[in-house]
């Protein structure tokens, strides 16, 4: 069976649930997929591909989504790797594209990592602590704006692509 590893980092559970959900959708396409926090990742070994995504927090990605890429980077290399990222919030916020932070482009060039999808962000002011981030999960921008067709969709290409074989 062809193993997928969708790897993902975030600090209020949104990209988890993002991670899920193209896992998911992964399995559905007969691959088999396991799901775990970037934290938790010791190898990528074994794996014909790999997922990585993470919240973005003040324009860059999580510290273990980076420590991820650049502990395998070698390894990843060897393989098709896809990154996502999740953040935008408020209006527009599904059609907005974010650039990969500079350390994580870098390392996605290492790579040779697939073109980074940009999902909608989760802000729930509940849940957020310290008066700027409050602020920033306040008003417009609270909400959720996770586009969950359009995930879905991205995933089942991913999918479609590891069976076929995307050059690598
Ligand atoms: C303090 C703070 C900073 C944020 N910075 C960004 C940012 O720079 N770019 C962005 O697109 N989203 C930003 N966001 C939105 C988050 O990325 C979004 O809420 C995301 O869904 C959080 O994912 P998580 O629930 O996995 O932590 C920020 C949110 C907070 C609370």
């Amino acid at each position: 069976m062809t193993a997928v590893l969708v790897a993902h980092s975030g600090r209020h559970g949104g990209t988890r649930q993002i991670a899920e959900v193209i896992a998911e959708e992964l399995r559905e396409t007969g691959l088999t997929v396991d799901l775990r926090d970037a934290a938790d990742v010791a190898t990528v070994d074994g794996y014909a591909a790999v997922v990585v995504g993470s919240a973005l927090y003040y324009h860059r990605w999580r510290p273990d989504a980076v420590r991820l890429l650049e502990h395998h980077a070698r390894d990843l290399a060897e393989r098709p790797v896809w990154l996502f990222h999740s953040g935008p919030c408020g209006p527009g916020a599904a059609l907005h594209q974010v650039s990969l932070p500079a350390n994580v482009a870098l390392l996605a060039a290492r790579i040779d990592a697939e073109r980074t999808a940009t999902f909608g962000g989760r802000l729930d002011p509940a849940t957020v602590r310290g008066l700027i981030p409050r602020l920033m999960a306040s008003g417009h921008r609270a909400g959720d704006f996770r586009d969950w067709d359009r995930i879905k969709a991205w995933a089942r290409d991913v999918g479609r692509r590891v069976r076929i074989g995307v050059p690598h």
